[in-house]
């Protein structure tokens, strides 16, 4: 199971830059952190800003530095209690004794200090100073008062020091920073291989102005892509008419029917090694589409309805190799008609999604699911809690991934087998 520490996509983390020499190693921070998947700002005290300047840290973040606690500009942008809340992690690097000591006594004098009183974010402190004023008894008590709050203290490293005397006192270097912070990032379990998910409603037409749908957003099809792609996928969308923008780095082709979802995965599917089914696709289709607006001229009407294909049943069917999975989308019995629809789709996978109620897999941002996965005659089951839907569907990728790779091994013995009998 990857650690919930390295699932931490757009994890919002708030780096403050206060005045030692280590400031030079803060650009370091920054990308390695960003580059684990978190979004970063800047904070920099004024001192900070005697060792660095804040154009660097705007470059490697990509957003401007906060500097000034009622800054009139940037307070009209993000204002400081704003950016507070904004922050789910804060983490000072490095963190000055004079720092230390203003967290520890709760003071706020500056924008950083205030930041770490007026937020709830898990705070965390890296600090660097001299060795003397690391051993000093003052240093010493602060930190306990800090680590008493449940602070987290990383480091300081032992070493020769800037002042030219050696001892504790240096800044953890960025990279272990980081790792302990977020882990070592997604494994690449899906490199070399490509991906295709569908996703979204689907559109059924009546006239040019109406038709049928369903309330999916596309969210959990597009989170289901984005992790792909982050577990090293190239991964293909297809998908039905959302409002949503896709993730980055991943080709959509956009449809709006069934039948033309049904075209443009069969389009695709050869060079695919896993298919995953997302989209809420539209079981039934009018038989005729009228070409003109239905005007209002009758008390009843009458649409025919003829099933449309299913996508998911056909891709088994001609693509036995290919490791497959659906999404079933259920107000009742959840397992027991999932169970049905690994069967009767005859798919390696089936992702339970519940979408009765208030905490609908609909339209929310969070989501919760059973895997029902099969091997041979074997099907096992694994719940995973509700979380947002990135973050599930890391956790959906993962267990695909495992799976997937189980299943090639059995299939590569069984031909080796077949060679030497
Ligand atoms: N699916 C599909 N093509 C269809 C209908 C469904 O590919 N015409 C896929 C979905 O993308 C999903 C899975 O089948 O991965 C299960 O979809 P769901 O709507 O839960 O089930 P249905 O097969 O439509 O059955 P029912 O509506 O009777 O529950």
């Amino acid at each position: 199971m990857i650690d919930c520490k390295t699932i931490h996509k757009n994890k919002r983390i708030l780096v403050g830059v206060t005045g030692g020499i280590a400031a030079y190693k803060s650009p370091d921070l920054v990308r390695r952190l960003m580059e684990r998947g978190a979004d970063v700002r800047v904070v920099m005290t004024d001192a900070a800003k005697e060792f660095i300047a804040p154009l660097t840290l705007q470059a490697v973040s990509g957003h401007p530095v906060f500097q000034h606690a009622l800054d009139a500009e940037a307070e009209s942008g993000m204002g400081h209690i704003e950016l507070a809340r904004w922050a789910e992690m804060i983490v000072v690097a490095p963190a000055t004794a004079n720092f230390m000591a203003k967290a520890a006594h709760g003071e706020a004098d500056d924008l950083l200090s205030t930041l770490v009183l007026a937020s709830e974010a898990d705070l965390v402190i890296a600090p660097a100073m001299n060795q003397q004023m690391w051993q000093h008894q003052a240093t010493r008590e602060n930190i306990e008062v800090l680590q008493g709050r449940g602070i987290t203290i990383i480091g300081p490293g032992e070493g020769d020091q800037a002042c030219g005397e050696t001892g504790l006192g240096r800044m953890t270097e960025p990279e272990d920073i980081a790792q302990q912070l977020l882990g070592d990032g997604i494994p690449q379990l899906l490199a070399g291989k490509t991906v295709l998910v569908t996703a979204g409603p689907t559109w059924e037409a009546i006239d040019p102005v109406r038709g049928i749908t369903n309330r999916s957003s596309g969210k959990m099809g597009f989170a289901v892509a984005d992790a792909a792609k982050d577990f090293g996928a190239t991964v293909v969308i297809v998908c039905g008419p959302v409002s949503i923008c896709a993730p980055v780095g991943i080709e959509k082709i956009d449809v709006q029917s069934a039948k033309q979802m049904q075209e443009a995965v069969m389009g695709q599917i050869d060079d695919c090694d896993i298919f995953i089914g997302v989209a809420a696709v539209a079981d039934y289709r009018p038989v005729k589409v009228a070409d003109q607006k239905i005007k209002k001229d009758n008390d009843e009407m009458v649409i025919t309805l003829v099933k449309t294909p299913d996508i998911l049943s056909a891709v088994a069917k001609s693509e036995p190799k290919l490791f497959t999975v659906g999404f079933a989308a259920e107000t009742e019995n959840l397992i027991e008609n999932s169970r049905k629809k690994l069967k009767a789709k005859n798919v390696d996978m089936i992702v339970a999604n519940d979408v009765s109620g208030q905490e609908s897999a609909f339209g929310n941002d969070s989501n919760a699911v059973t895997i029902i996965h099969k091997q041979g005659e074997v099907i096992g089951e694994i719940i995973l809690e509700r979380t947002d839907k990135y973050r599930l569907a890391i956790q959906i990728i993962e267990h695909i991934c495992k799976q997937y790779l189980k299943n090639q091994k059995s299939k590569n013995e069984g031909k080796d087998q077949s060679k030497n009998p």
